[in-house]
């Protein structure tokens, strides 16, 4: 947990002592998601529209108080929305919550980041994710997705999600504990009136990656070296680790043929 993740908790915590009035409760988790979305890497030349702000403020305000409702109608859930709405982690651009049995991210970016649609059991499947334009180059963004369990990731489990999506001919790009998690339940949720559904192919226990933005296609004809070039240029240490790796059983596997 860095330093930055820990405030976050202390603050969402804090925000626990409104819990017995759910709108308010809600309220005051967005207005804060908004502030430190806006003042985080903030440039000069960002030039936030507060009107596009405010109105992305009260859109979300909406959206998860649908989450939320439609949850305790799915669950019949007589928790305290303290207990159901919850912090539960933040990365370079995200601020995520889990909201029963689903997760809400906010996010921003300077690019309208797309995500890389894979179609496999090894990206978490996302209910919703949409983007707004709140400034100069800056963008908002808000993502619905079922809550997947983070604890108990092990190197090996990275190495399985790797593999397997290096198989399609995708680099994942961004390989580290935080960012993979297991399939709990993909029961879709409602927001607006209207349903989304669960993805047909997970299966509870399914090991998935949970920020679906830094995926990127090599292809399978790509050499060795090209790979071990990207892999080495890569910011994180581990894409080098797992594809050297990658390779050496690739290059066994074709010799026992
Ligand atoms: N579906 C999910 N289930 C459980 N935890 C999640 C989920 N999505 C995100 N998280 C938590 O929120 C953190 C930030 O989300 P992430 O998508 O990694 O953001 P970023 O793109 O900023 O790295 C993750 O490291 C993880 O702890
Ligand atoms: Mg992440």
């Amino acid at each position: 947990m860095n330093s930055e993740d820990k405030q976050f908790r202390e603050l969402f915590d804090k925000l626990k002592q409104y819990s017995s009035d759910k709108e308010k409760y809600i309220s005051e988790i967005i207005d804060s998601v908004i502030l430190i979305l806006v003042n985080r890497r903030i440039r000069k030349e960002d030039n936030l529209d507060q009107v596009k702000v405010d109105n992305f403020s009260d859109y979300v305000k909406s959206m998860l108080k649908d989450l939320y409702e439609d949850y305790v109608d799915r669950s019949g859930s007589q928790n305290d929305v303290g207990t159901d709405i919850e912090y539960i982690g933040s990365g370079f651009t995200c601020i995520a919550f889990r909201v029963g049995d689903n997760v809400i991210k906010f996010g921003k970016s300077e690019n309208a980041i797309f995500q890389t649609e894979l179609d496999s059991i090894y990206q978490i499947p996302t209910y919703l994710r949409e983007c707004y334009e709140a400034g100069n180059n800056v963008h908002f963004r808000v993502e619905i997705a079922p809550y997947a369990d983070t604890n108990n990731i092990s190197y090996e489990d990275l190495y399985t999600a790797y593999s397997g999506i290096r198989s399609l001919g995708y680099i994942w790009n961004d390989p580290k504990e935080e960012n993979l998690g297991r399939i709990v339940g993909v029961s879709g949720c409602k927001i607006g009136g209207k349903q989304y559904l669960p993805s047909q192919q997970h299966k509870k226990g399914d090991l998935v990656v949970l920020d679906l933005e830094d995926i990127s296609y090599v292809g399978l004809e790509t050499s060795d070296v090209v790979l071990e070039e990207i892999s080495m240029m890569s910011y994180n240490r581990n894409v080098y680790k797992l594809e050297t790796r990658y390779m050496e059983e690739q290059k066994e596997r074709k010799n026992k043929k």
